[in-house]
This record gives structure tokens, C-alpha cells and sequence, in this order.
């Protein structure tokens, strides 16, 4: 048995236009998606919980994946009900869903597991041939809100898969099958959700290269994430932002070079912030006002592709009232989560007391084996 995990994340600048070669910056937080593998010898089709991979051609019909899901993505949304803590616990103990279930996250599962098989057997690997997987995921992570919980899974299920199949996969590997396998469920897909899950830290991404900002725990960006009660996704909004380029290519393309221009403004912010380490108190308060800046002007930018909505926009200037620095919709957008960033120490949650929302940090911490 081999249980590995990988980080949720949050895009701070630069989605969408990124998919079409623009840079963008996005952190890892410290809400993540576990799961865990195994053989067994219970047959696929005798369970009741099963989500065999029968419909799957490729596999033989011994072969077969028995999932459970202790998952907080099965469970409707209560008001609050994903604050930080010991949410991951109360899961084990208290949410048990073993139906099948055939959610978009279905696809990245199936495919993750497609692509290590392949890549086992490629190795010859023999003690894969017609095995029976247990996969039991356990998450902190929303599904379909913006956090990247698809990535999370696929590049926490590639990094347990294959050490339970004794493959000696590197980070690199591991973040291109990720990619490839958001390529396939989605059509286009930039890669920033895999890559940002299996290196952790803060990444400075364009088009499958990037930099990562190093991180300590003192660094202090306070973001709040706040769920707009609607899920979104990821495969509509790409495809519909796709459709308004086809219509106006000009203009969508100004609006994708402006966002990657916004990016990089932040980013040398964020350096300044990060690696300059502002002494005094009044120079970082400066720092985190500019990045707030260019988060509103990125949110400006995302609305007029299309992809806010009413209850996002409603946040965005909810946030700006009640003392954000700047706000921003997250993600994929059409729902799904805004990120609102506060002065150092300030507790905004209480303004959004009726909204779910995460406290989360950011977090350095890529994809693991867990002891
Ligand atoms: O909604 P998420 O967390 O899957 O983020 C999607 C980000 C996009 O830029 C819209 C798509 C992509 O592949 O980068």
C-alpha cells in the first residue's frame, strides 16, 4: 500500500492567457488531495462501491480499480462548511461515499491510472498484469471551484501508483503526465494545475517551463478564498473563451497580452516581496497594495472575457468595501472561487460570514510520499 498527496492551488495572475502562451504565477496551498493505492483481491465486480474501468477497451477483463472516496468534493456545499483545520480527520470518521461515481473527476482518475499502467508495462513491469487496484482518495480540496483539485489528483495518483509499482518516476515526469492527461479530459490545457501541484512553492509558469520562487514560512500574503456557491468547468470556460478569440482574435488577443503583461508586474512584485525582504513595515504595506492593484485589474481584464459572474463580481467589490487590498475571481472562472488579499493579520472572514470560505497559506510543499 502507498498513499501520496499533492496540493491544491491558486492561480494569483495570468489564467486563460496562459493557455495561449502567456505567463502566469499561481501557488500551492496547504490544502491537499490524498490518495492511496493498493492491490487487492476482491474482484472489481463483485463490490458494491466499484467503479471498475470495465468500459475502459484497454484493459483486460480481469483487470479492474476498486475506488472509495472519503471525499469532501461528494458532499453538497453547507454554508462554511471548508474552514481550515481538522476538516481532514472529521472526513475519515464521518464521510463514507462508496458509490461510484462518475464526476468530471471520473476522468482524470481513469486517465492517471491509463497513463502509469502504460508507462509500467512500457518498463516491463509484470506484476501489474491483470491486477485489481484499490484507490481510496481522501480530500481538503473543493472539486470544480477554481483550486485545482483535478491536478491535485491526477499528480497524487501518478506519484502513488508509481511507487506502488516500484517505478522510479521523477518530478518532471510526473508534472508532464499530468499535463498530458489535462490535455486529453479538457482539449487545451496549459499545464500550470500539474506542475504547480507536483513542484509546490509559488511558480512562475509559461508554457511548460518556469521558475520557482522559493518560499519561507514567513512570508505573510494574506488571501482569503471565498466560494461563490456555484461550481464551474474547467473544460466549458476554456472552450468558451476559445470561441469568443475565434470570433474576435484581435481583441482577445490585446486582452491575453495585457494579462501577461499584469503577471509580470506582479511577479517582480512578488520577487521584491519575497526576496528583498522590505524591512520596514510601510515598504511591504506598499508592495502588497501594488499586488492588490493588479489583482483588481486582472479580475477587470478576466470580466471582459467572459468568464466572472454576478455572484464573483458581487465578492470582487464586496472584498474592495471592506478593506482588501484587491480581489480577483481564481481559476477557471463561471463560478467557482474569488481570492481576496487583506493587510498582514487582518481576519476577513467574519465579512463573508455568509459565503463558504478557506483561511489557507501558501504552502511550499510539492507532491509526497506520505509516511
Ligand atoms: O479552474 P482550474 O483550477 O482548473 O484552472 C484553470 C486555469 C485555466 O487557465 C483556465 C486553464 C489552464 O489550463 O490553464
Amino acid at each position: 500500500m502507498t498513499t501520496a498527496s499533492a496540493p491544491g492551488k491558486i492561480i494569483l495572475f495570468g489564467e486563460h492567457a496562459v493557455v495561449y502562451g502567456r505567463p502566469a504565477v499561481a501557488t500551492a496551498i496547504d490544502k491537499r488531495i490524498y490518495v492511496e493505492t493498493d492491490f487487492t483481491e476482491k474482484s472489481p465486480y463483485e463490490s458494491s462501491y466499484i467503479s471498475s474501468i470495465k468500459d475502459s477497451q484497454s484493459y483486460s477483463s480481469k483487470k479492474g480499480i476498486i475506488i472509495q472516496y472519503y471525499d469532501k468534493s461528494r458532499l453538497s456545499y453547507t454554508k462554511n462548511d471548508i474552514t481550515s483545520g481538522q476538516e481532514h480527520d472529521v472526513y475519515k470518521s464521518e464521510i463514507r461515499d462508496e458509490r461510484p461515481t462518475f464526476y468530471q473527476s471520473n476522468k482524470y482518475l481513469q486517465e492517471s491510472v491509463d497513463i502509469v499502467l502504460k508507462k509500467a508495462e512500457m518498463m516491463g513491469n509484470t506484476e501489474i498484469k491483470d491486477c485489481v487496484l484499490k484507490i481510496v482518495t481522501k480530500s481538503e480540496l473543493p472539486i470544480s471551484s477554481g483550486l485545482g483539485s483535478s491536478g491535485a489528483l491526477c499528480v497524487a495518483l501518478i506519484k502513488s501508483l508509481s511507487s506502488l509499482f516500484g517505478l522510479d518516476l521523477d518530478n518532471k515526469e510526473i508534472a508532464q503526465m499530468g499535463w498530458e492527461i489535462e490535455r486529453n479530459v479538457q482539449g487545451f490545457a496549459s499545464g500550470i494545475d500539474p506542475f504547480v501541484s507536483t513542484y509546490g512553492g509559488i511558480i512562475h509558469y509559461n508554457n511548460g517551463c518556469f521558475d520557482r520562487i522559493d518560499i519561507d514560512d514567513q512570508i505573510d500574503l494574506n488571501f482569503l478564498i471565498i466560494h461563490s456557491g456555484k461550481n464551474s468547468s474547467t473544460k466549458d470556460m476554456v472552450k468558451r473563451v476559445a470561441e469568443l478569440k475565434t470570433r474576435f482574435p484581435n481583441t482577445v488577443n490585446k486582452i491575453f497580452d495585457a494579462i501577461g503583461v499584469v503577471t509580470e508586474e506582479a511577479v517582480d512584485i512578488l520577487y521584491n516581496l519575497i526576496k528583498g525582504k522590505p524591512s520596514k513595515r510601510s515598504s511591504k504595506l506598499e508592495h502588497l497594495q501594488l499586488l492588490g492593484s493588479l489583482l483588481c485589474i486582472n479580475q477587470g481584464l478576466l470580466e471582459s472575457l467572459g468568464v466572472s459572474t454576478l455572484e464573483l463580481s458581487n465578492l470582487f467589490y464586496r472584498s474592495l468595501r471592506y478593506g482588501a487590498l484587491g480581489a480577483k475571481l481564481t481559476g477557471s472562472g463561471g463560478g467557482g472561487c474569488l481570492i481576496s488579499l487583506y493587510p498582514p493579520s487582518t481576519d476577513m472572514a467574519t465579512i463573508f460570514e455568509d459565503y463558504t470560505t478557506l483561511k489557507c497559506r501558501i504552502s511550499p510543499n510539492g507532491v509526497m510520499i506520505e509516511k
